[in-house]
């Protein structure tokens, strides 16, 4: 069992900080997931928890215990990344074995553990290939199979499926998902692709610039977003964010919300809360038709308002032409508030 803990850890490359303040704990079997921009810091967390990389100051702790000197040969935690990585004059079996050969284990044992995680994820037509004669999903399916046949207490996870193409990733995302449902394991995951985050994780940390924005589940990260960064960093299409003072009515007054200042409104409201119609009603917003794009379940339709871009969806049956009048519906009960000048969520 592992519980990892992370307590006031800064991280500075010279004098560049690059984590602050970072204080949470991740459980025991949990799939925990930070996701965040280029450059936001996630990378060096994964290599802070393998030990590759030494806190500025704070501590990481696993099952309680401070592990801030311990190698990363001592951590018992195997680290997936981005670039497979996978030893290119070995072949699949021996890519699988490799762990266990340094570990000594013997030779019976070792075949025991390779057909097994090869069953498990469908490698063993596969086994006498070498790394180039597979395909990138193939590949990235040998190098999970490296890292679980050490049965680690630890999982770390760098963007391991941002190499694949669309379909793949998707595809590959639901088999570590079911992995960790069949085999649950302290898994700590980062991808900067929102929707990666959401499909898999119980619970995830949303970075800016190094610091944590909002931890929760996925729930809660999409649909009470703690700032303006995380509201226009998770779901797709983004969130409209439209200041305040632009809208008609709000369904509250800025007071009930706890404003002072009126002026210091912004509204977020997510596309698919928005119903966009080709006849007035009273409540909705008048719009110019600019661009209409049908994605297969939904139709997102894009609505020049007040000289900015509104996002909603296009109701079924209710047809909408581009240079043509359109009128957008906001659900009631949908609407996010936020302080304009610190981002928080209000209300
Ligand atoms: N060894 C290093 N020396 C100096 N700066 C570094 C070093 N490693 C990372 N950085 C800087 O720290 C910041 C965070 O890097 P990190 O690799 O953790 O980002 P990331 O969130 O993983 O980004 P990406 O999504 O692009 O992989 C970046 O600004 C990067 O340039
Ligand atoms: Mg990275």
């Amino acid at each position: 069992m592992a519980e990892i803990g992370l307590q006031d850890v800064h991280k500075s490359f010279k004098d560049v900080e690059v984590l602050r303040e970072l204080n949470l704990t991740i459980k025991d079997k949990e799939f925990f997931t930070f996701v965040g921009p280029s450059g936001c810091g996630k990378s060096t967390i994964l290599n802070l928890l393998a030990g590759l990389e030494a806190v500025t100051s704070g501590a990481v702790f696993f099952n309680g215990e401070n592990v801030n000197a311990l190698p990363p040969g001592d951590r018992d935690v195997a680290m997936v990344f981005q670039s497979y990585a996978l030893y290119p004059h070995m072949r699949v079996y021996d890519n699988l074995a490799f762990p266990l050969k340094v570990k000594k284990e013997a030779p019976e044992e070792i075949r025991g553990k390779v057909h097994g995680v090869a069953a498990v994820l469908g490698l063993e037509p596969l086994l006498k290939r070498f790394p180039r004669e597979l395909s990138g999903g193939q590949r990235q399916r040998v190098a999970l199979g490296r890292a679980l046949i050490r049965r680690p207490r630890v999982f770390l996870m760098d963007e391991p499926l941002s190499n694949l193409d669309a379909r793949l990733r998707v595809e590959m995302r639901a088999e570590l998902k079911e992995l960790h449902q069949r085999f649950p394991a302290t898994t700590v995951y980062v991808t900067h692709d929102q929707e990666e985050a959401m499909a898999l994780s119980d619970r995830i940390a949303v970075l800016n610039r190094g610091r944590v924005e909002q931890c929760g589940p996925p729930e809660e990260i999409y649909g009470q977003p703690a700032t303006l960064f995380v509201a226009e960093f998770v779901g797709s299409p983004p969130m409209n964010v439209i200041d305040g003072s632009l809208l008609p009515h709000l369904p509250v007054s800025p007071s009930v919300l706890g404003l002072q200042d009126e002026g210091n409104l912004v509204v977020g409201i997510r596309p698919a809360d928005v119903d966009v119609l080709s006849q007035e009603e009273t409540g909705t917003l008048s719009a110019q038709v600019l661009l209409i794009e049908p994605t297969g379940n939904n139709t997102w339709v894009d609505g020049l308002w007040r000289g900015m871009k509104l996002k909603g969806r296009a109701v079924p049956g209710d047809p909408l032409t581009p240079g043509r009048p359109g009128f957008f519906r906001i659900l009631p009960d949908r609407w996010h508030f936020f302080h304009k000048t610190s981002g928080r969520r209000v209300g």
